[in-house]
């Protein structure tokens, strides 16, 4: 019997719905050729949810998320919910699903393609060959410590933030990224602060514990500002970067210059619980946000959420197969010349977001047959 995959798909708001549209006909199209089922159910979140039901993270939205056996999102937030003092945000629904679903482990690649080596700021000789895997801790750290508020307090007004870790949750995450460093060049560096914060000297002592228990990877650690830097000197000495939830943030937006756009990142988001199918439950979203100004033009570049479909097929729906076309498909595509506006290049053949998944389901097509 055919498997039969649920897919959550939450397109969110400004370019989301137009970038999602994009990836849901490549997966369409995977399940055509590749013979497996894909049933969609649609919810709402970010801005449109708060607009439409008063909540960022609706109760029934988030009851569709751990039904499934994987969510599509696009991107929240909006000019109009920007406001930080809002008691009401649209980012409220990513740490909502992030957390609510356990996804401690956020898998970013950082892969440069050739065709795209001009694009970047950066020089060419630099980015050669980069291929690198982010693995960002999602559901601790200081995006969810306690406490966190504003108060007055005897100098005025004043707000505090907590960094915390367990080591559980320290220790899951770097094993999953030592894992995942087993599956490709076997190299790790663990990203952190510990020659100031006590979370980051925690991290250190637990990573180093379970490096124990792969001496077949190559390990070491870096502090994030050596790092920072490191990372637009020699991408190429990476392979697999472990760290914190923050870090983590701030990292990866840097990291997108060296694929020459944000517009290029995909990401997935796992934790320990199986789907349906046996596989990862995961959420999967493009790393750029939803982008206002040039959200509803056709303007966007589909191809962050449409890898991120691709690792969608790859962890939670068991079809690996499909998920190397569709990710070959891509890199074919940016061979031949098709650009959207980020990645405009001198000659190239610039065309709008539905233009660049059609080329992309074109090109499939002629793959698999
Ligand atoms: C990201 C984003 C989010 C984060 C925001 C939108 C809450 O920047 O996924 O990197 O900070 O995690
Ligand atoms: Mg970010």
């Amino acid at each position: 019997m055919k498997k039969t995959g649920t897919i959550a798909v939450f397109p969110g708001d400004g370019i989301g719905p137009e970038v999602i549209q994009q990836a849901r006909e490549c997966v369409d199209l995977c399940a055509q050729r590749f013979a497996f089922g894909v049933k969609w159910v649609e919810g709402c979140v970010g801005g449109e949810a708060i607009e439409r039901h008063g909540a960022a993270l609706p109760e029934a939205s988030m009851r569709l998320a751990r039904e499934s056996d994987a969510i599509l999102l696009g991107a929240v937030g909006g000019p109009q919910w920007d406001d930080p003092n809002r008691r009401i945000r649209p980012e409220q629904a990513l740490l909502g699903l992030r957390r609510g679903l356990g996804l401690f482990a956020n898998l970013r690649p950082i892969r440069v393609y050739r065709a795209l080596l001009p694009v970047s700021s950066l020089r060419p000789s630099l980015l050669e060959g980069v291929d690198l895997l982010f693995v960002r801790e999602l559901t601790g750290g200081i995006y969810f410590g306690e406490p966190s508020a504003r108060r007055t307090g005897s100098h005025g007004r004043e707000a505090v933030d907590t960094l915390a870790y367990t080591e559980g949750e320290i220790a899951r995450v770097v094993r999953s990224a030592f894992l995942l460093a087993r599956g490709r060049r076997k190299r790790l560096a663990s990203v952190d602060k510990a020659n100031i914060l006590a979370s980051s000297r925690l991290w250190r002592e637990i990573a180093h514990e379970v490096a124990r228990e792969f001496p077949d990877v190559e390990f070491h650690d870096l502090l994030v500002d050596a790092m920072a830097m490191h990372l637009l000197r020699h991408p190429r000495d990476f392979d697999v970067v472990v760290t914190e939830n923050m870090f983590g943030d701030i990292l990866t937006d840097e990291a997108a210059v060296l694929t020459g756009s944000l517009g290029m990142l995909p990401s997935a988001s796992l934790g320990e619980t199986h789907n349906q199918l046996g596989e990862q439950l995961g959420m999967y979203e493009p790393v750029h946000g939803s982008a206002p100004d040039i959200a509803g033009r056709d303007l966007a570049n589909p191809l962050a959420a449409i890898l991120s479909a691709a690792m969608m097929l790859q962890h939670s729906l068991g079809q690996p197969h499909a998920a190397v076309a569709l990710e070959r498909a891509v890199g074919q595509v940016l061979d031949a010349g098709w650009r959207t506006a980020d990645i405009q290049q001198d000659n190239c053949r610039l065309v709008g977001c539905h233009e660049m998944g059609a080329v992309v389901r074109r090109r499939l097509e002629t793959m698999v047959p």
